[in-house]
């Protein structure tokens, strides 16, 4: 007997095509991986030493729930800095990881039978995070015309009596798509007059090039409807140190605590000690990350664009093109599996982002510039030989 809620839930399908890219890895198949998810890059000096040092000094023991009051003041000084959000120390929750943040905001916003928008395409886990809480995921389709670019009025359309949350991502993942002022304050309205709370997944902030990051949360009114998540992962490449938080009123940050402290316990001792030097040390770091991030998408950019039946839009963040394939392949799962078997790239198909993102390949350019060149002629290769 095993859980008829859980055995609901599907393995992303990037899977499929990740473990087909190590099989063939494996079998000593040079392969090129457009599929990360993570920085390339080392984290920096400073935040690496503050872990040793904390361990070296013992700081190895369970710490409150919530976080370790130093990380907490840290972060919610950020937000009045960064964001212009007014979120107190105990208005914060450090989490392993945004992810983590993610669900239990989730879990503590949504009752069974709930509907959760979503705008597509989407990051792969908000769907199951729905599943999980027995809400109803309703995906809101965006184009490539409106530069994946959600609108109130797109919203609006989904909206029923049983709508409860938005769950907003500027800068994308996938699309690298950044939602403007303008267009993020028409959004803040229509979820006051319908009475909707957002969780703002804001991971990829300090991956954007030449636009603006806005938190929804520092609109009036939004401050009390908003859960306003961010992690260390993508802007200082702590992937693997598993450290995020979220901001929220009271009530919200003590029921993700209560799940938190049922579950996971808190993020690790150590590793919060170095989030706190990340966010108040140089921040020369990210500035430095982000202008490689910028170069490497001006080519892949280029790149993709010279393959003929191949259109990429520039996106204004994070570290992902969403390249249109349909003049191409229309059937991304497809198109996916023969890059990666013929030309050995592996890109992950549009589909694996909900219907939206069909026709789509995504590539991460989070790996070196002699990859992406030598990747992208091989995709080229194939493009030309199939047509
Ligand atoms: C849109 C988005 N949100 C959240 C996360 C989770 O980040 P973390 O490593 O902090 O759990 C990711 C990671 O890929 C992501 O792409």
């Amino acid at each position: 007997m095993v859980s008829e809620r859980l055995s609901q839930l599907r393995p992303s399908p990037t899977l499929e095509i990740t473990a087909k890219a190590k099989a063939l890895k494996a079998q000593g198949v040079d392969v090129i991986g457009f599929g990360a998810g993570e920085p390339d890059f080392d984290t920096p000096r400073h935040i690496k030493d503050a872990l040793y040092q904390a361990v070296e000094d013992g700081f190895i023991y369970y710490t409150p729930s919530p976080g370790i009051p130093e990380l907490r003041q840290a972060i919610s000084e950020k937000l009045k800095h960064d964001n212009g959000i007014d979120y107190a120390s105990d208005e914060v929750i450090v989490t392993p990881g945004a992810k983590q943040a993610l669900f239990e905001a989730v879990m503590a916003l949504v009752n069974p039978g709930d509907e959760v928008l979503i705008p597509a395409p989407y990051w792969v886990s908000y769907v199951p995070m729905c599943q999980i809480a027995s809400a109803r995921a309703v995906p809101v389709a965006t184009s490539k015309e409106q530069g994946f670019r959600v609108s109130a009025e797109d919203l609006a359309s989904s909206i029923t009596e049983r709508t409860r949350l938005l769950i907003l991502n500027s800068p994308s993942n996938p699309t690298g798509a950044v939602i403007d002022r303008k267009g993020l304050s028409e959004i803040a309205d229509l979820c006051i007059k319908e009475d909707i709370t957002v969780i703002s997944d804001e991971i990829y902030e300090q991956i954007i090039y030449d636009a603006e990051h806005v938190s929804i949360g520092s609109f009036p009114g939004m401050r009390e409807r908003t859960v306003t998540v961010n992690g260390f992962s993508k802007a200082y490449s702590m992937t693997g140190w598993r450290l995020g938080y979220a901001a929220a009123p009271r009530g919200i940050i003590k029921l993700m605590s209560n799940l938190q402290g049922h579950s996971v316990s808190n993020a690790t001792s150590f590793v919060q000690k170095a989030g706190v030097a990340a966010l108040r040390g140089s921040q020369d770091c990210v500035a430095g990350m982000t202008a490689e991030f910028r170069r490497r998408r001006d080519r892949i950019v280029e790149l993709l664009n010279e393959i003929p039946g191949v259109e990429c839009l520039v996106p204004d963040g994070a570290f992902y093109v969403f390249a249109d394939f349909s003049g191409v392949e229309a059937d991304s799962m497809k198109l996916a599996g023969m890059l990666l078997d013929e030309a050995g790239v592996a890109v992950v198909p549009g589909v694996a982002f909900g219907d939206a993102g069909e026709g789509f390949q995504r590539l991460s350019y989070a790996i070196g510039m002699e990859k992406i060149e030598e990747g992208i002629a091989r995709i080229d290769k194939v493009v030309r030989r199939m047509r």
